[in-house]
């Protein structure tokens, strides 16, 4: 279908491996409203990969350039976007603000040992490359549980759903 135009930005948050992206891009092949992931932007606008960003600048850095994306999204809504985001963008209280103001945020909750299994073969999240990656998935569940669902306006168990599913919940609620 065209575009549409009366949909809002919508945006998905929730842990690493939640399904963020693959439900991000089946929307927007349902929508055909724009794609945008605050990871790839911030990897093309630094020109550098985010370990590389991690390992020389610090986490700090990172979250102070997620800051950056949200607000010129902000200010680029001209038309509405299927916006995807890193896990802990959620961690600052201004980014909070911010992606409530952006659109409709949706959090694909997922249960940790499912996020385990999927990604426990990446290599290119810096936060899990410790010894034992499933005690930092839980460790970063707890940390973050209570942002994800104060952000959201939307929650999703994502447990025994299709990706169909989801996207069609989504849309059904933006
Ligand atoms: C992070 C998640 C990653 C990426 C960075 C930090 C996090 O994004 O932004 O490695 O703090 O949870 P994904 O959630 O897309 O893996």
């Amino acid at each position: 279908r065209a575009a549409s135009t009366s949909l809002p930005n919508i945006i998905l948050i929730g842990l690493m491996g939640c399904g963020k992206t693959t439900i991000g891009k089946e929307l927007h092949r349902e929508t055909n409203l724009g794609f945008t992931d605050t990871d790839q932007l911030i990897e093309r606008q630094t020109g550098m990969h985010i370990p590389q960003i991690f390992k020389i600048h610090g986490e700090s850095h990172f979250r102070d350039l997620e800051t950056g994306i949200l607000q010129q999204l902000q200010t680029a809504a001209a038309q509405s976007r299927i916006i995807s985001t890193g896990g802990g963008i959620i961690i600052r209280p201004e980014n909070r603000l911010l992606l409530k103001k952006l659109g409709f945020v949706v959090w694909l909750h997922t249960d940790v040992n499912i996020l385990y299994q999927r990604i426990s073969r990446c290599t290119n999240r810096p936060l899990l490359q410790q010894p034992n990656p499933k005690a930092v998935l839980e460790h970063l569940m707890n940390e973050r549980h209570d942002f994800y669902q104060e952000t959201a306006h939307l929650t999703i168990d994502t447990a025994n759903l299709h990706i169909h599913e989801i996207a069609f919940g989504i849309l059904e609620s933006a």
